[in-house]
């Protein structure tokens, strides 16, 4: 069966990567919505960077909403010491001649699930939480309606890649995140333990550079975004974070991981943002969410090289 989703996102190089696997993967996944959220870049370069993907992607029905420009109780932080100024850079792309939807994305988020049956909407946040957050401050409504939350943030043993402590994704917007975490949800994370292992090797990125046009994009993405974290980690590639979401909707058996609690750090300035995750279950704190540890990386960029060769 379709699972129908919303991809709540700032790209970002990884994010468009994550856009294309699920627009190549009609059959499993049904894309409701895109969600542009100030992250990488602010929001009308996501904006922007969303629409020149589905072009990309050939999907140009694929509809586009703009959201919430700054994080909900904090200065926006950006990361275009990793994606560049335009968040997209590699390969140039034409500028979209797509338009983007009139609906701001915190109302079509909201809109959505409430028309939709309840546990028939997965949220797919790629970025900040800032969208979603706002969507259930708003809307409590809508909490219950949600089928799955599988979003990409935090870390429990590679810790921060932000600061020492935190992760991008939930550093830029803690009290959003806060939100989400206790929200109630049925809430996966693929923190950075598992896209620490996925890590852009060169067989992998020439493997989608022989694709054609599509994958030769993809791979001046990567070349682009990954030069930074092999020069931190020293390591022969960088992390492919975002599109891990995707594919454990189409491949869940490709992650491991545990049930457990985890709570977002919101007071100290040192640790803002830190995903503190019992993952030893120390203490009696109830579990919500299923927190991921490890992934099969070569199963996952032989279901990445195969979606992309559809485009
Ligand atoms: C996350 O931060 C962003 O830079 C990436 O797009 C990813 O969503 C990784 O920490
Ligand atoms: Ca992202």
């Amino acid at each position: 069966m379709t699972r129908k989703i919303i991809i709540d996102t700032d790209p970002g190089q990884d994010d468009a990567v994550a856009i294309l696997l699920a627009l190549a993967s009609p059959e499993e996944i049904e894309v409701l919505g895109i969600t542009a959220v100030a992250g990488n870049v602010p929001l009308p370069l996501t904006s922007k960077n969303a629409r020149i993907v589905c072009e990309l992607a050939g999907k140009t029905g694929t509809r586009v909403f703009e959201g919430c420009d700054r994080p909900m109780a904090r200065d926006l932080v950006t990361a275009e010491y990793v994606h560049g100024k335009t968040g997209l850079d590699g390969i140039v792309l034409p500028d979209p001649k797509m338009q983007v939807q009139d609906a701001h994305a915190v109302d079509f988020i909201i809109e959505t699930l409430r028309a939709e049956p309840a546990g028939s909407v997965t949220l797919c946040p790629l970025g900040p939480l800032t969208n979603i957050g706002t969507a259930f401050q708003k809307a409590p409504d809508i909490k219950e309606k949600v089928q799955e939350i599988v979003l990409m943030g935090g870390a429990y043993f590679e810790v921060g890649n932000v600061t020492p402590a935190a992760e991008f994704n939930i550093y830029v917007d803690p009290e959003a995140a806060d939100i989400v975490m206790k929200s109630g949800a049925k809430i996966t994370i693929m923190p950075l333990d598992v896209s620490h292992k996925a890590l852009t090797t060169r067989p992998r990125i020439e493997a989608f550079r022989a694709l054609g046009h599509v994958g030769e994009v993809v791979a001046s993405w990567t070349d682009f975004f990954e030069r930074f974290d092999m020069e931190k980690y020293g390591s022969e590639g960088g992390p492919l974070h975002d599109p891990t979401v995707i594919a454990y909707l189409l491949k869940p058996d490709l992650f491991t991981g545990r049930h457990i609690n985890v709570e977002i750090e919101l007071q100290s300035d040192l640790t803002r943002g830190m995903t503190v995750a019992d993952w030893w279950r120390v203490t009696d704190r109830a579990p919500n969410a299923t927190f991921m540890g490890d992934i099969d990386a070569e199963g996952f960029f032989a279901l990445l090289t195969e979606r992309l060769a559809r485009l």
